[in-house]
């Protein structure tokens, strides 16, 4: 009989909880983007080492950090095939499943970090996970991570008022909302992966990009950026993803573990993004490579007018559902 059941569960994922030890454990394959000593980065490592210490060692989280296994271009393919079972996203990469993750790339659609909270505690983010198009691809929405407000850098020039983009080439992660954000200051923009993107800066095949300080840093972009301003013009978060049938699998006990880590991780996640990118910013300008031109309010209100057809073209693309929830939830 109990050869029986050694083979009924052999390959299928379906073991029972005793059958994960220390010396053989259940893998958590774990791939994202950014460096190890990133926001993503440091709050994988923390989840897996929460999921170490609950589970004895039963449950071991693999962090594939880097691009090392993964890319933009086909982390998510590999989490619907089950390739890997957890992925932290910069959400607007999820446009490929459905358009209104974009709200992440409205323009100055946040206020503060305060404002990015509240929006992911709510009803109106939650909607987001109870999509169709995830559970048909046998994906699970399972938590918001913050990573920061985005800022502008480029090689031409400074880039302050509206007119300082024209004509320059952008890189940007993913989506039509980013492409016509661009198009509004009159510049243009490619899609290329995180993991590419060092390099299509050093070799000119982009002129610019848009990162929060802490990727910026993380990724040394300021080695091959001549200036960078702190427009905070949109934002860059995470949500994390997992299969579907994967975390379904898991036995009940150990699964209860580690969507336990998997709550401390995010808010360990939350308690970090901000204080982070703060730091990054003060190394981005000790690191004496780039210029750091410091926007002001009154800038930044500039750039959000020139902004504005963004709205104009996507807000039903995004729903006003939506963007309403999210402007409601400012303080
Ligand atoms: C980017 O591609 O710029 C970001 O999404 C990378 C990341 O995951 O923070």
């Amino acid at each position: 009989f109990a050869l029986v059941l050694a083979a009924c569960g052999g390959g299928s994922g379906a073991k029972s909880s005793e059958d994960y030890t220390k010396e053989n454990p259940l893998v958590i394959k774990f791939s994202h983007v950014t460096a190890i000593d990133s926001v993503k980065g440091k709050s994988a490592d923390y989840f897996a080492q929460l999921v170490d210490e609950k589970t004895d060692g039963r449950v071991k989280v693999e962090v594939y950090p880097s691009s090392q296994l993964y890319g933009d271009a086909d982390e998510l393919d590999a989490l619907m095939s089950g390739n890997v079972h957890m992925i932290a996203p910069s959400v607007t990469k999820m446009v490929k499943l459905d358009p209104r993750w974009q709200y992440v790339d409205m323009p100055f659609l946040f206020q503060d970090a305060e404002h990015v909270q509240a929006f992911f505690d709510s009803e109106v983010a939650q909607s987001l996970f109870k999509a169709d198009a995830l559970a048909s691809n046998d994906i699970m929405g399972k938590a918001f991570w913050p990573n920061g407000f985005k800022n502008f850098s480029s090689n031409k020039n400074p880039l302050v008022k509206p007119e300082d983009f024209a004509g320059q080439k952008f890189r940007a992660q993913a989506g039509k909302v980013l492409e016509a954000q661009f198009k509004a200051l009159n510049a243009g923009s490619a899609t290329i992966s995180f993991g590419e993107t060092y390099a299509a800066l050093q070799q000119g095949t982009v002129d610019g990009t848009e990162n929060p300080h802490n990727n910026f840093d993380t990724m040394k972009f300021y080695e091959v950026q001549k200036y960078y301003s702190t427009s905070a013009h949109g934002r860059l978060d995470y949500a994390i993803f997992v299969n579907k049938s994967f975390w379904e699998k898991m036995p009940e006990d150990l699964g209860k573990l580690v969507d336990e880590a998997l709550a401390e991780a995010t808010t360990y996640a939350q308690g970090l993004a901000a204080d982070e990118n703060a730091k990054s910013l003060e190394k981005i300008k000790s690191a004496g490579s780039v210029e750091v031109y410091e926007m002001s309010q009154a800038e930044r209100d500039v750039l959000k007018e020139a902004m504005q057809p963004v709205y104009d073209e996507f807000a039903d693309v995004i729903t006003k559902e939506l963007i309403d929830g999210i402007e409601a939830l400012k303080k």
